[in-house]
């Protein structure tokens, strides 16, 4: 009765646990590197757990690894002004690193490193509130498994590079970038991308190729875009929120058609002309709504979602009439 039990026991402690024991220990190239990163930001105390003697998988803050490979799989460092100095070159000597998400660490600097490129299976690159700074390099749009692309809120200039369509997430917004949008950005393969290059110092057109692209997010604002951009709206769209605020673009609105699924439109401090098309009461789900200073004329439409809305989102019109604005006048 007892032999099947004390057989499998047998077993795990024989061959289980030692597997169990040996699978909690990160391997020596990645907790070297670590070592190497943690000594290039000047061992600064929210890095004290990363110590030779520990396993960097289970007790090293920040660090997750793959479970079976026990390398290092994800690597999170945020809000703390005690590190400084570029990013260590020692980062692309951690074969898997897949996520790397750096956030609030303002006295960040630098280019990214070169030595990044070798992170061939990175998924997510996020350093977002840092000083990181310089042109983004052209191994940027190199890496083919990555889909979430947020360099938010740093110091980056020079052109915004023609990502590959792959990359469906991209934040770029306040950072220092300039020249135009590249036309091959998106080639409309990828379903609903995330597109934010707003707070920027983007100029001329929008590339009228982006309009076979169903955005689900695109957010150009506080940028100094000029020409068209009606072609960005349809009403088969599933694109959420659209903000080309702050720029300088020029077009006709009455026969803009707006997706169903709209929550967001901000278009205000444009050029834009022409009236406010009805089919907008359609978009039920919008719930902000920005159309001042701009050149529209004519009766706001009302039912729907035009309910909730007042004359702020009306606001320095050629001759926009009707409720929450004064009455239309008879001709
Ligand atoms: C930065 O490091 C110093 C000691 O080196 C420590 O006293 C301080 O709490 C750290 N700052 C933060 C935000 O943890
Ligand atoms: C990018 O990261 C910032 C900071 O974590 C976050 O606030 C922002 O929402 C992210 N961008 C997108 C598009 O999710
Ligand atoms: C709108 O166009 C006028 C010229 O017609 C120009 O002076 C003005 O700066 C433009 N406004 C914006 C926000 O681009
Ligand atoms: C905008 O287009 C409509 C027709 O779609 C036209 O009646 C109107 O005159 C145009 N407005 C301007 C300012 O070009
Ligand atoms: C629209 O933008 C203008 C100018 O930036 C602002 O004054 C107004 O409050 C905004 N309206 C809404 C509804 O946010």
């Amino acid at each position: 009765m007892q032999a099947p039990l004390f057989s499998s026991s047998f077993l795990f402690i024989l061959f289980i646990l030692p597997t169990l024991i040996f699978a909690l220990e990160c391997v020596e190239n990645d907790k070297r590197a670590l070592l190497k990163i943690k000594n290039k930001f000047g061992n600064p105390r929210e890095l004290s757990s990363w110590i030779q003697t520990t396993d960097c998988c289970t007790q090293w803050t920040g660090v997750s690894c793959d479970p079976s490979l026990c390398q290092v799989l994800s690597l999170t460092i945020s809000n703390t002004k005690n590190i400084s100095g570029p990013i260590p070159d020692a980062i692309g000597d951690l074969p898997i690193l897949s996520y790397i998400i750096l956030h609030n660490l303002p006295f960040l600097t630098g280019p990214l490193p070169i030595s990044l490129s070798k992170l061939t299976l990175l998924k997510t690159l996020s350093i977002t509130y840092t000083s990181l700074a310089g042109p983004l390099p052209p191994f940027i749009t190199t890496f083919t498994q990555l889909y979430e692309f947020n360099l938010s809120h740093n110091h980056i200039s020079g052109p915004l590079p023609a990502f590959p369509d792959a990359y469906s997430f991209i934040d770029l917004s306040h950072n220092y970038l300039s020249g135009s949008i590249p036309s091959s950005l998106f080639s409309g393969s990828i379903t609903n991308p995330i597109l934010d290059v707003s707070f920027n110092k983007l100029t001329g057109t929008i590339p009228r190729s982006l309009a076979k692209v169903d955005f689900g997010v695109i957010n150009v604002a506080h940028n100094t875009l000029t020409g068209d951009a009606s072609f960005l709206f349809g009403v088969s769209k599933l694109t959420t929120l659209i903000d080309l605020s702050w720029n300088g673009l020029e077009f006709n609105m009455s026969s803009l058609r707006f997706p169903k699924l709209l929550e967001n439109l901000d278009l205000s401090h444009n050029n834009i002309s022409g009236s406010i098309p009805r089919q907008i009461a359609s978009a039920e789900k919008l719930k902000a709504l920005n159309l001042s200073y701009n050149k529209l004329c004519g009766r706001i439409p009302s039912g729907g979602p035009l309910r909730k809305f007042h004359s702020p989102s009306y606001l320095h019109n050629s001759c926009l009439c009707g409720r929450p604005l004064a009455l239309c006048r008879r001709h």
